[in-house]
């Protein structure tokens, strides 16, 4: 064989080749047939045997093809067994795969439900007109008691189960009402602010939890009655609870406010029939209020012949419950177990 047939054979090899692969199923087919055309016995190497025979100006050529040829062939190859492969997967996919069901969403977090009721709680009063601000949770025991009316010693402060930091000096806040005295202090009349915020007790079964939510109202102006204090509290539960709930202010004691009102409303659960909920009263008490007390005033400065004002403190633990029915421990709130948060996505 000369070099001209030489090459020419291993082009008509390279066809053969490709022609050949068509046939082949699998990937140990198409490799052992390029092992019968490039392995030790295959043509190729049988012609590459030759190389040495023919003359040497024309070997370049020659080895070029060889080259082409091996290249050619290794390609198709591997190009038919990335085909076969691809076939395969789809094919597994089709079989396993639903292939129409709905792609995993990535979770995504949501607002606190005691969150949720807070700030809808503070949307209505800041729709009255009312700022808000806030103060501090590590309190002094002048804030939190002293300029609050409550006397040294008097039983009242057994009435709030206090954490002392140091005893008689700083200490966790037990309600919102120091915002009251802060506000007062800061702020020029005619005053008119809610404070939402975090307080503490020492308190802990299924209805009181150590840590919970208050939110302190304050309206100081002149020509403030109990009237006002009323229309304030009935509009805002009417809207919290709907037009329909019956609320009634009950008479009650707090040292910083003269007179004082709890507020109760109809049990939503039993609707006044009396259950566990409201411990067969019929009743749920929401909030404390009443009309701050002359001392009070006069401890920031303000003049209680001039001026009149009201102030309310109200629970927005209590209220969740009452919103969220069937949940039957505060404890639920502050466990942030996430199957129960993701509840309240809105
Ligand atoms: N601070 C009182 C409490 O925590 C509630 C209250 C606030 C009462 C304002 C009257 C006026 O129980």
């Amino acid at each position: 064989m000369n070099s001209g047939e030489i090459v020419s054979r291993l082009r008509e090899l390279g066809d053969a080749f490709k022609a050949d692969l068509k046939s082949r199923e699998s990937e140990m087919d198409i490799r052992a047939l390029q092992a019968a055309y490039l392995g030790g016995k295959g043509e190729v190497t049988a012609l590459r045997k030759m190389l040495g025979k023919i003359p040497a100006e024309e070997r370049r050529t020659v080895g070029q093809a060889l080259n082409d040829v091996k290249d050619r062939i290794e390609k198709a190859a591997t190009s038919a067994i990335d085909i076969l492969k691809e076939g395969a997967s789809r094919e597994y996919l089709e079989r396993h795969v639903d292939l129409t069901l709905p792609g995993r969403v990535p979770t995504v977090g949501s607002l606190h439900p005691l969150s949720i009721v807070m700030y809808d709680i503070v949307d209505i009063f800041v729709s009255m007109g009312f700022d808000v601000v806030s103060g501090p949770e590590v309190e002094t025991d002048y804030y939190n008691f002293g300029a609050l009316n409550f006397p040294d010693d008097h039983p009242a402060r057994d009435m709030q189960d206090t954490f002392f930091i140091k005893e008689g000096r700083t200490l966790l806040r037990t309600h919102t009402s120091p915002v009251q005295v802060r506000t007062m202090q800061s702020r020029s009349l005619p005053i008119k602010v809610v404070a939402p915020g975090v307080v503490y007790r020492r308190d802990d079964d299924p209805t009181h939890s150590p840590m919970f939510l208050q939110i302190e109202g304050l309206l100081v102006d002149e020509g403030v009655t109990f009237a006002h204090l009323k229309g304030v509290l009935s509009a805002f539960i009417h809207q919290i609870f709907g037009r329909d709930v019956k609320l009634r202010f009950r008479p009650s004691f707090f040292p910083f406010t003269e007179p004082s009102a709890e507020v109760d409303i109809e049990c939503i659960a039993c609707r006044g029939r009396g259950c566990r909920l409201c411990s067969q009263s019929g009743w749920i008490e929401i909030l404390g209020s009443g009309m701050i007390d002359p001392a009070v005033l006069e401890e920031s400065s303000i003049d209680p012949e001039r001026y009149t004002g009201f102030a309310f403190g109200l629970g927005v633990d209590r209220i969740a419950m009452l919103r969220y029915e069937g949940i039957t421990s505060i404890k639920l709130f502050y466990e942030n177990d996430p199957r129960f948060l993701g509840c309240f996505r809105r």
